[in-house]
């Protein structure tokens, strides 16, 4: 009798569980970035990571390269692919990467319709089976995504958090070395507000090399063009790429988070997060430098910025906003 197409196995590759302190992981969406996601943090060997996605076999296969890599690789890796949302039960920190990624010509904000109903679907799942879960937000438009995710789990704000500053931040920096021919260690610079290129604040009045703050180092007229290549940092790749959005410097950025959560580690980093009060924002979602831990988000920091900044980041609270009020509801 025809069975129909036979269901994907689950994949278990389990090569050392032997830490007391492990802890859990769910990836959710076994595309470019979660499957390098994947990749970075079970090579860390202090958790265990589940890769979930809707489509059958990817998770799968996925995870089954990973752990093929391993042995050379020379890492320890505990890693589940699967579709069965069972598996994610009883995570510490669930990162959302599901839904449509850009296409040349496309902006964040064109996502907002389909990822919606993506995201709030997933972290339903999700947050049904990993109640005391830190929910970490990379599906675009991020900003708005937090608010869906929010609401569907209906977690407190500390637990769902958004990553796009990481991201944004690194790009920045990345940008700023290029620029001044200096190394990216030695440069110190933040992203706050949204995470589209219109919302984006790449901080210039404490952007610092070395302590040289940037204004030393370069002309207005350069400093600009760092500041307006960052915020476009994710069209520029997309506009290579053609068939898709960054998957490495994303992915890398979510996972210092990860493991911020899961090691407790206190670092303070640009996130986007609720926002209730900071700067005169209120109930929004948007990148601040937040202390992130055991738990999410244990703080949030009103920095000083420039009268400019203070004005983009405004604006960057007044967008998010807009965006939610057009989301559809589900
Ligand atoms: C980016 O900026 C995917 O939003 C992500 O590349």
């Amino acid at each position: 009798m025809d069975q129909g197409p036979r269901r994907a196995e689950s994949v278990r590759v389990v090569q050392d569980r032997s830490t007391p302190l492990r802890q859990k992981v769910t990836i959710v969406g076994a595309g470019n970035t979660g499957a390098t996601m994947a990749q970075i943090l079970s090579a860390r060997g202090y958790a265990d990571v589940v890769l979930i996605d809707i489509v059958e076999g990817l998770p799968q296969g996925k995870a089954l390269d990973i752990a093929e890599a391993a042995p050379w690789a020379r890492t320890s890796s505990s890693l589940l692919g699967t579709n069965n949302w069972d598996d994610t039960a009883n995570s510490d920190v669930v990162v959302v990467t599901s839904g449509v990624a850009r296409k040349p010509g496309m902006t964040r904000e064109d996502l907002l319709s389909v990822n919606a109903g993506i995201v709030r679907s997933v972290v339903t799942e999700a947050s049904k089976r990993s109640p005391n879960a830190v929910l970490v937000i990379f599906a675009n438009p991020m900003d708005a995504m937090c608010h869906v995710a929010l609401e569907a789990s209906g977690f407190p704000k500390e637990r769902v958090v958004g990553q796009g500053g990481m991201l944004d931040t690194a790009r920045y920096r990345t940008f700023i070395a290029m620029e001044t021919g200096t190394s990216v260690k030695d440069v110190s610079a933040w992203v706050l507000g949204g995470h589209t290129e219109a919302t984006m604040v790449p901080l210039v009045s404490n952007a610092t090399v070395g302590g040289v703050p940037l204004t030393q180092l370069l002309p207005a007229d350069r400093v600009e063009a760092v500041v307006k290549r960052a915020q476009g940092g994710g069209a520029e790749i997309v506009g290579l790429l053609k068939t898709g959005s960054a998957f490495v410097a994303p992915a890398v950025a979510t996972i210092e988070m990860v493991d911020a959560i899961l090691l407790d580690e206190r670092r303070i980093l640009p996130c986007c997060v609720m926002l209730q009060g900071e700067w005169g924002i209120t109930d929004a979602y948007v990148g601040a430098p937040i202390v992130l831990g055991k738990g999410g988000v244990l703080h949030v920091y009103e920095i000083p910025v420039s009268d400019s900044e203070l004005a983009e980041l405004r604006a960057a609270g007044a967008a998010v906003k807009e965006l939610v009020a057009a989301t559809p509801k589900g």
